[in-house]
């Protein structure tokens, strides 16, 4: 297979949070890789943009210990990444005050110019820094025809914050000119996922209540806090991960058919699925959900402090584990459970989304033949990207008929032995490209906080407890009951 690389037009990213985790982890090593690919075009720029005193040269050299510390060294060239060092450059700014705005705006140039050179500013701060930057953006001239503005999660805590941030900002940027991350949606499979439901036959007629039994969605992680422990704790998995990430997938998968693959379209189809969430309440969340917190194991191949202790022995009712028995009411999907759990520490990474299919109506087979077991496809996005349909065949062989469930597998690695982007290097490009087909639009935001409000609501109301689990488990036994109560079991992920 060849690979095609098509360099984008030149733009200048001006990175608020410039010298944050995400930038060191994520963004400037997936800049990188698109130099390296021969993706970027002079005379492209990265700006840093922090509180701290720092030259030009100081920023480079804590790129340069990024790109060190984040990208393997058969993947570093010296000339590389020197171009790439070269595009970087640093404005001390101050979010909350008008010192250092002048600055960017003179090494920007002018924001009226036709110049070719896309402009966009990547907030990668917290969100209640959001507005202020963007008023600044806006009153020292800085938002060009052709600026985009890339914002992070956590886009608010619930609706009334999250409308909030989005009319903040849209007082400054137009909606097409927003770029709302989530970056599950530039995964690599789970792209591949709009490309096996819509370019095949195969899948599409079979894609609802008659022939799907339920679905699984899991994304599971080993790590802990990670440091993370103020926003964590004032999050909890629900609103770290579900609201987005998990529902973000639900959406592909449930959609109807968008009839193009533009973003509007698309973004469309989605929003249909969140709005047809049957709601949670009071009423129902103790019988459709569980929350979870991990207590002292093993994880990651070594013992592991449990939630509270991590906290340094604070108390905290946060989840950091949920698992969700959801469905959406419409006539594709009436009565279809979609599984959803997500949890940190836990036996295993893997994220994927498993279709079950319904049972043959009637075996033809002896019984010592065995039994068919029901299809089944599972789309893994991590570790180890790729698809497994399961399906029975006949042992091959002598001994007469006995039936067998074995997988049609398609690891992507292996079959077309490309490295995986990460899932930034497609989303910092797309920004550039102006295509919002994966990111998110307001109105999903705000309908997947309206669906994930009153679930945090009922929590509160009815005292809904964390369940403990070990680290290095999958989970409070409750979240196993969840599932067998409609006589299914989670899917095991095979190892990596
Ligand atoms: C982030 C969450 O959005 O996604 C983190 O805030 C989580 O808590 C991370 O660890 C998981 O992303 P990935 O790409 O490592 O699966």
């Amino acid at each position: 297979m060849t690979s095609k690389i098509i360099p984008v037009q030149p733009f200048d990213a001006v990175i608020f949070g410039g010298t944050g985790d995400l930038a060191e982890r994520k963004l400037l090593p997936a800049l990188y890789h698109r130099e390296r690919d021969g993706q970027i075009s002079d005379p492209t720029r990265f700006i840093g943009a922090s509180r701290s005193k720092m030259s030009d040269q100081d920023y480079r050299t804590f790129a340069l210990n990024a790109l060190n510390e984040h990208i393997g060294k058969d993947e570093l060239e010296n000339d590389v990444v020197e171009n790439f060092l070269s595009r970087l450059h640093y404005v001390a700014i101050d979010a909350t005050a008008d010192n250092g705005w002048d600055a960017l705006k003179s090494l920007l140039g002018s924001a009226n110019d036709e110049s070719e050179v896309i402009r966009y500013f990547y907030l990668a701060v917290g969100p209640s820094l959001f507005g202020n930057i963007a008023e600044r953006l806006d009153r020292f001239g800085l938002i060009s025809p052709n600026a985009r503005l890339v914002m992070e999660k956590p886009i608010g805590r619930d609706l009334g914050s999250a409308t909030e941030l989005n009319d903040l900002v849209g007082q400054h940027f137009r909606e097409d000119q927003i770029y709302r991350i989530d970056h599950y949606l530039g995964k690599e499979t789970v792209q591949n996922l709009l490309a096996l439901r819509f370019a095949n036959a195969l899948y599409e007629p079979l894609w609802n209540s008659a022939h799907i039994d339920h679905v699984q969605i899991t994304v599971a992680e080993t790590v802990g806090l990670e440091s993370r422990v103020g926003y964590y704790d004032r999050a909890g998995a629900l609103r770290d991960m579900v609201q987005n990430h998990l529902l973000q997938l639900l959406c592909l998968v449930a959609m109807e058919p968008p009839a193009s693959a533009e973003a509007d379209t698309i973004r469309d189809e989605k929003l249909k699925v969140l709005r047809a969430l049957l709601p949670i309440d009071a009423g129902n969340v103790q019988k459709l959900t569980v929350r979870g917190q991990y207590k002292a194991g093993a994880s990651a191949g070594g013992a592991v402090k449990g939630y509270l202790e991590e906290l340094d022995g604070g108390k905290s009712n946060t989840e950091t584990f949920v698992a969700i028995r959801a469905e959406i009411q419409n006539w594709r999907w009436a009565g279809v459970p979609f599984y959803l759990r997500t949890g940190k520490r836990m036996a295993q990474r893997v994220s994927e989304i498993v279709i079950n299919f319904k049972p043959v109506p009637h075996s033809i087979f002896q019984t010592n033949a065995g039994r068919p077991v029901s299809n089944q496809l599972v789309i893994r996005l991590q570790p180890n990207e790729g698809v497994k349909q399961w399906i029975m065949i006949k042992d091959p062989g002598p001994g007469g008929m006995r039936l067998r469930h074995v997988p049609l597998d398609m690891s992507f690695a292996e079959a077309f032995n490309v490295r995986s982007p990460d899932a930034y290097e497609r989303l910092l490009l797309d920004v550039v490209r102006g295509n919002q087909t994966l990111f998110m639009r307001r109105d999903e935001v705000e309908a997947a906080w309206k669906w994930v409000d009153p679930i945090l609501q009922s929590w509160e109301e009815t005292s809904q407890k964390v369940k403990n689990y070990r680290a290095g488990t999958w989970g409070p036994s409750a979240s196993i009951a969840l599932i067998e109560r409609d006589g299914h079991t989670w899917h095991e992920a095979e190892e990596e």
